[in-house]
């Protein structure tokens, strides 16, 4: 058997990277807005549009690729199980960067084609889908559904904020998620997933790679608040129940929440605000939070302050507060093998790399849950994502690519001995 170490896949990674800039291009044009932000929702026609991108480009290797009823598309590279599976997720949050998902999808094609010949096991590439929870709430739908691990309640309470139904809007594509096979299982021999960092460690350590232990989990919540709708001329102060007066110190409370502990991060990235009119006192407003954390009980102690908070500030204010846990996902240690794998070959390279958390949340975190998962982080430039300002590079992207193969192929020889 060949020692693990001594295996290369040999990817011309000037080649790699043009045709990683190429592709990006051609993706970042399903969904592009005015100001060069892209907007993929979760089952729309624009991610089923970037799917079908996907199918042609594994189509130009002569492969074929299937979509399952959750909308996740997988090329088969080598036949044969147990597999190798190597991707991300192709939809994007609104207004969101060009390589968040799309650098991991087009990097796993090149991981995936140069290792095609030799792997002594199957080879495959997925795109997930819905992994952003920006429409639905809750991340990682494709995933999940993928794994099995999203029940037929949870899948029909979720809902975007126009009242549309994932139920619908699935439907409306073409989809029949809970008709979804759960295929991810004992087949999958290791799942890696490149991404850009969305973080700024790599960037200030000059770390080229970025080998992930740990990602955040997240609570996702959302609270509506009634108040009552008055003149804002004829209403005296001490008379009023203003709903957006309340939301905006629920906003400050959720903020001071998240900066209790070193490690949890809270967010309020949505606010409705009803009837929005200059001339009214907010008679209602919905806000949504996003926390997250590497430390399960953290995470938790975060969400309970959080909406003990909203039921404090209502019962003072004289508003209706009610707060709605959306999603909650814990936290995921990932498998440490494949990790010393690639750590191994990254030291062997010379290569700068670190090893750190990812605060963003993944697909690797669910399908970690079924089969042995490992991350490669690639830096972006400032930690700027889900932003149109996002930027990483086609160099950066290739590298990953080929250290993802050359460790896949070294996780096939440690999987499968006899093989190699
Ligand atoms: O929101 C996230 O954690 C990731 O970008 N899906
Ligand atoms: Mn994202
Ligand atoms: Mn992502």
């Amino acid at each position: 058997m060949r020692s693990a170490s001594a295996i290369r896949i040999g990817m011309d990674l000037a080649v790699a990277a043009r045709s990683i800039e190429a592709r990006l291009a051609e993706l970042s044009a399903v969904g592009q807005g005015s100001d060069g932000g892209v907007t993929r929702l979760a089952y729309t026609s624009l991610e089923r549009e970037a799917h079908e991108l996907f199918a042609s480009w594994a189509g130009v290797d002569g492969v074929s690729c299937e979509v399952d009823a959750a909308g996740n598309s997988v090329a088969t590279y080598r036949a044969g199980t147990p597999y190798l599976l190597v991707g991300s997720h192709l939809d994007t949050v609104i207004d969101g960067g060009r390589y968040d998902g799309a650098a991991g999808v087009i990097g796993a094609l090149e991981s995936a084609r140069a290792i095609a010949e030799t792997a002594p096991l199957g080879v495959r590439v997925v795109a997930f889908a819905g992994e952003e929870g920006a429409r639905f709430g809750r991340p990682n739908l494709g995933s999940a559904l993928a794994a099995g691990l999203i029940d037929a309640d949870a899948f029909g309470r979720l809902r975007d904020v126009n009242g549309t139904t994932l139920a619908a809007a699935s439907a409306a594509v073409g989809l029949d998620p809970l008709a979804t096979p759960v295929w991810l299982g004992p087949d999958v021999a290791c799942f890696f997933e490149i991404h850009i960092e969305q973080g700024r460690q790599l960037e200030v350590g000059a770390a080229r790679i970025g080998l992930v232990d740990a990602i955040a989990g997240s609570v996702r919540l959302s609270f509506e608040i009634r108040g009552r709708a008055d003149h804002s001329g004829a209403t005296p102060m001490r008379g009023r129940y203003d709903a957006l007066a309340a939301a905006s110190e629920l906003v400050l409370a959720v903020e001071t929440a998240g900066r209790r502990y070193r490690s949890t991060v809270a967010t309020v990235g949505r606010m409705e605000i009803a009837p929005n009119n200059v001339t009214t006192v907010p008679g209602q407003t919905t806000l949504w939070v996003d926390i997250r954390d590497v430390d399960a009980e953290l995470q938790r102690v975060c969400a309970r302050t959080i909406l003990e908070r909203a039921g404090e500030i209502g019962e003072r204010r004289g508003v209706t507060i009610v707060g709605e846990v959306i999603s909650e996902q814990a936290p995921v240690v990932l498998e440490a093998w494949p990790r010393a794998l690639a750590h191994a070959e990254c030291e062997g390279r010379g290569l700068a790399h670190r090893v750190l958390p990812s605060g963003a949340g993944h697909d690797a975190a669910i399908v970690a849950r079924r089969a042995p998962s490992a991350m490669m982080f690639v830096p972006c430039v400032e930690g700027i994502s889900h932003s149109p300002r996002e930027q990483a590079s086609p160099q950066d992207i290739a590298l990953a690519a080929d250290l993802a193969g050359t460790v896949m192929l070294q996780a096939s020889a440690l999987l499968h001995p006899n093989d190699g």
